[in-house]
């Protein structure tokens, strides 16, 4: 099998990157397998002719889409940029995995609700974003379904942080080290998601027999680590991890404008994944410690 990850500098691509490089179970059971990772250097989704180009050569059983523009708060003033890359680069990647007869796994966002729902969406809730980035992303999983209503798949997650990049853990980090107070939003209500976590549910996903059954219907699952929290206990517990002598005091989000509106409440229903795949998730607070363990390690 030849998979084509995308994204590979991204959090989800490295993360991907680090299991498949470590983890030996992943050599030794599919040892007939051979992972490619690309970025934007390799294949840029911001050009069609680009995407054209780089499938001519380059044929695959299962493309892995890791990639994305992923910037909430510039969406709005790069809103062709991001619809190339959520919306139209998908359709396209999404045509070429049916040519090529290629599984197509394809990542997107609790940003594609509201947030105004009482209790955590399905995936057969109707989606409404209320930013461009998360109609964007809509807009590039309805295409996808279009084109390829079958063997693919989506995969919608939240809050994803990592000890790669810039993310809400390494930023909260750096500003409890620089200041004595935060202040940091607690009406903003989601779940955390270690890219890890998700990379290794990708992986099992990919060697699960259900997967492998050809001629199956799209499906849309929703994956993030178990528990709901607000932005605010988030950051409080990143300082007591690290024991990090930083206050952080609770605002309302009106208290702390963004260029792009964020849905309010976006806990998602996992039953589905966890039924079809078998998959086992874990909890917010484990995983967050399992992160910090590594950035700790590293420094
Ligand atoms: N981060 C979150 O909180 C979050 C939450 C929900 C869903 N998601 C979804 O989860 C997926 C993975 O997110 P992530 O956090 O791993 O994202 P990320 O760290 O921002 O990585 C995205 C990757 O996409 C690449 N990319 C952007 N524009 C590209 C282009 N024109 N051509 C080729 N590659 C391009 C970037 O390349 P460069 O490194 O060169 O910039 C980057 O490596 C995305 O689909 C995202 O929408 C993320």
């Amino acid at each position: 099998m030849r998979i084509l990850v995308t994204g590979k500098n991204g959090q989800l691509g490295r993360s991907i990157q680090k299991i498949v490089n470590t983890d030996t179970k992943i050599d030794n059971n599919q040892n007939s397998n051979e992972f490619i990772f690309v970025g934007r250097e390799d294949l840029d989704l911001s050009s069609e002719s680009n995407i054209n180009h780089y499938f001519i050569n380059n044929k695959f059983d299962i493309i892995i889409n890791c990639a994305a523009y992923t910037l909430v708060d510039k969406a709005d003033e790069e809103a062709e940029l991001a619809t190339q890359v959520n919306h139209l680069a998908v359709k396209q990647l999404a045509s070429i995995a049916n040519k090529q007869q290629a599984r197509l796994i394809h990542i997107s966002t609790d940003y594609v609700f509201d947030g105004e729902s009482g209790k955590p969406y399905t995936e057969t809730d109707t989606p409404n974003p209320i930013n461009v980035y998360g109609r964007t992303k809509l807009t590039g999983e309805k295409a996808l379904q279009t084109v390829m209503p079958m063997n693919a798949l989506i995969i919608r997650t939240s809050w994803l942080y990592s000890e790669y990049g810039n993310n809400f853990v390494s930023t909260m980090l750096r500003l409890g080290r620089e200041q004595d107070e935060l202040r940091v939003v607690n009406d903003q209500i989601g779940s955390p998601t270690y890219a890890t976590d998700l990379a290794d549910t990708i992986l099992e996903i990919i060697k699960h027999k259900k997967f492998k059954d050809v001629g199956q219907t799209s499906q849309i699952y929703h994956y993030s680590n178990e528990g709901g929290i607000s932005w605010h206990e988030f950051a409080k517990e990143i300082f007591k991890i690290e024991k990090v002598d930083c206050k952080v005091n609770p605002i309302k989000t009106q208290q702390y404008p963004t260029p792009a509106t964020r849905p309010r409440n976006t806990l998602m229903n996992k039953d589905k994944i966890v039924k079809v795949f078998n998959i086992k998730i874990s909890n917010w607070k484990l995983s967050l410690n399992t992160c910090m363990t590594i950035l700790r390690q590293r420094q």
